[in-house]
């Protein structure tokens, strides 16, 4: 019997998943392939502290690195077709450079095929390779798991490649490849941070100038932990309401600058008031959330320098507010977090995280109180028949990085 309270944290330490999913996953490419892979990239999935669509509109965003990764091993090959091997599903897809067409049947390898037909389009004539792909981000759950893949294959290809692109464009590739290969009209900030984001740091970025600043997130000054809470409900952003959502803003901003507004980021909430009149309820509430939802990743990338995490976890809990009744993209199991949270002392404060309509969300909460609070959400989701919520504890990891391997057996 293990003695109890086991701690198991260790096992999520990136160093410890390398050395023992190194290991396991280049047998099982030999296994496949019966060769060796040559690369290893890999990328991290995020959580977003504060900033929700506004990335699209041009606006700010605080997203940070967490230390659930996905990882690809590949090698090159001769002719023109790519295999690719997911070990999650034990599953295989297999298609020819020269004609890359969306999959019906397996959703998960447009993100894999979007980045090949991108670089493509920008013109490079890429040779076939032999793949394998495993991650321990869980899906569809607003972890933005599916920018990990992307930017995990596409530093890949750049690698084994010699394709010499620098980190940003291949970001800005990557969320090419979901725009308008999958489908998904998102912003770049799930790309960006997967590529950018630093251990212990969130990273403060100007999706309109693409600059940005890494901000130590010293959450162990108020012992506080990082809670992913994933409410069950599996929403995929391509049919969801996400594209939608982005016309609206888009729709609310032009009629704005026609009483010189230029952007969301110079918007202001009485500026936004004195135009009400010039735009439906719907519109009017969507500009609100962007421009309400700017000024408080400001005031969030303040409070953090300070460590006033009171004040954080006032910011996040407005911005759950905001996106549940103006930006209308929270759902009731995403609800109960931030209403479980209101009242819990010891969570500083809860949102949801990412695009909603599901998925997940993230709470800061006190170290000792992260296991009543647990409790307490299972509960609430139990006696309210949601979905049973999954927990995830998480760190602040590493972006992405691609290197070449050591020829098994030396060194
Ligand atoms: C998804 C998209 C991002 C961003 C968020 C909402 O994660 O991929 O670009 O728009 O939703 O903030």
């Amino acid at each position: 019997m293990l003695p109890f309270p086991f701690d198991f944290s260790f096992l999520f330490s990136l160093k410890f998943i390398c050395f023992w999913m190194e290991k396991s996953l280049r047998l099982v490419f030999k296994e496949i392939y019966n060769s060796h892979p040559e690369v290893l990239s890999s990328a991290p999935g995020r959580i977003n502290i504060i900033g929700e669509h506004t990335d699209y509109n041009q606006g700010y965003v605080l997203p940070a690195a967490i230390n659930l990764r996905n990882y690809f091993f590949l090698s090159r090959r001769r002719d023109k077709k790519v295999c690719i091997w997911a070990e999650n599903f034990k599953k295989r897809d297999i298609f020819s450079l020269q004609k890359i067409s969306f999959s019906e049947q397996n959703k998960w390898i447009n993100y894999v095929r979007g980045v090949f037909w991108t670089l493509k389009e920008e013109g490079f004539d890429l040779k076939g390779i032999n793949g394998l792909i495993w991650g321990d981000i869980p899906l569809e759950a607003g972890l933005s798991s599916s920018a990990a893949l992307e930017v995990s294959i596409i530093h890949g290809l750049n690698t084994i490649f010699k394709l010499d692109l620098a980190q940003q464009r291949m970001a800005e590739l990557a969320r090419k490849a979901e725009n308008d290969f999958v489908g998904v009209k998102c912003g770049l900030m799930d790309q960006f941070i997967s590529f950018f984001g630093e251990k212990g740091k969130a990273l403060f970025l100007d999706c309109e100038t693409l600059r940005y600043e890494l901000i130590p997130l010293r959450l162990e000054k108020a012992e506080l932990r990082i809670l992913v809470f994933e409410s069950g409900v599996r929403r995929e952003l391509a049919s969801s309401e996400y594209n939608k959502r982005r016309l609206e803003s888009f729709r609310a901003l032009e009629l704005l600058k026609k009483y010189g507004v230029k952007g969301y980021k110079q918007a202001t909430l009485s500026m936004l008031e004195e135009r009400k009149g010039e735009m439906n309820e719907v519109l009017f509430k969507r500009a609100r959330h962007v421009t309400s939802e700017n000024a408080r990743v400001k005031k969030a990338v303040e409070a953090l320098k300070k460590d006033d995490f009171h004040l954080l976890g006032e910011l996040i809990f407005r911005s759950h507010e905001s996106l549940r009744d103006d930006y209308e993209v929270s759902c009731p199991e995403l609800d109960l977090l931030y209403e479980t949270a209101k009242e819990f002392s010891g969570c500083f404060g809860a949102r949801l995280t990412g695009a909603g309509f599901g998925g997940a969300g993230i709470a800061l909460v006190k170290k000792d109180r992260i296991a009543p609070f647990r409790k307490k959400l299972l509960e609430e989701a139990r006696k309210r028949k949601f979905p049973r919520p999954e927990f995830y504890e998480v760190e602040i990891g590493e972006g992405a990085n691609a290197y070449f391997l050591e020829k098994e057996g030396k060194g």
